[in-house]
């Protein structure tokens, strides 16, 4: 079934999904967060690291930055930005405690430091034009994406460059059968080898529905320019599946 249109998208998906961004995710990230990484490895074919690579090339970094990780998960970003540039002061935010406990596992091990906050990412708890760069990775469908996205451009200095990447809806409908019959398969096959908990489990369906819901890599970027940003570029991956937005605050005046 096609989304409605762009202007009640969010309205529409918010009415839908709320029960379960609110009350049933956290459960699920507190049960997913020991094997996330290997499920995903899995769920990818064994392409998880070169996503995570194909999403950091789009990234531009400067030594001494100030970088935000918004729904950091097992913090895959925050540690690739620090191996990339270690003068980086890196910041992760995440509601899900547990997925931020296997973070700072992984960033420890590397000798890494990343300033941790368990909370919502809809109201930032950080000052206004206080980061150089913000990024978020494969968590948008979860959330309210406008308030989200209007969050991280307060909290961006002008100047200051927004990275998203996530799943997006393809747009080609053939493509779309065919995917969402493979992520079918998939959580399937995933929870049944990590003996997913009875939360993931209850949410196959809405993972799916989800992404039906969601935005085209063209309409994230009118998303993006309708709250304020410049510069929106965006490149997808995989006949759409995947997409990486690239969007500046603009220089003050
Ligand atoms: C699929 S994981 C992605 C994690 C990580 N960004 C990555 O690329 O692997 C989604 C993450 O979003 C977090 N999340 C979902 N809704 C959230 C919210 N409202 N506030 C903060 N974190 C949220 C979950 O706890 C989870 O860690």
């Amino acid at each position: 079934m096609p989304p409605p249109p762009l202007s009640m998208r969010e309205h529409v998906r918010e009415q839908r999904f709320n029960t379960v961004w609110t009350q049933q995710l956290n459960t699920v990230f507190a049960d997913v967060a020991p094997y996330y990484d290997r499920a995903n490895t899995v769920a990818s074919l064994g392409l998880w690291n070169w996503f995570l690579e194909s999403f950091m090339s789009t990234i531009d970094l400067r030594p001494g930055q100030r970088a935000l990780d918004v729904c950091a998960g097992t913090n895959a970003i925050g540690i690739a930005l620090l191996k990339r540039e270690p003068s980086l002061e890196v910041h992760a935010i995440d509601r899900s405690a547990e997925m931020q406990e296997v973070g700072r596992q992984r960033a420890g091990a590397l000798g890494f430091r990343i300033h941790s906050v368990i909370g919502d990412v809809h109201a930032l708890p950080f000052p206004d034009n206080h980061f150089d760069v913000v990024t978020l990775q494969y968590a948008s469908r979860h959330l309210r994406v406008k308030d989200v996205f209007g969050e991280i451009f307060r909290v961006l200095k002008p100047g200051g460059h927004f990275y998203h990447c996530d799943m997006l809806r393809p747009g080609n409908p053939l493509v779309e059968k065919l995917y969402y019959a493979y992520l079918r398969m998939c959580l399937g096959f995933t929870g049944f080898m990590f003996a997913s908990g009875a939360a993931a489990l209850n949410c196959k369906k809405y993972f799916i529905d989800a992404l039906e819901m969601f935005y085209s890599a063209d309409e994230l970027s009118q998303v993006l320019r309708e709250l304020g940003y410049c510069d929106v570029a965006a490149k997808t991956v995989f006949a759409g599946m995947i997409g990486h937005h690239r969007a500046a605050k603009p220089l003050a005046r």
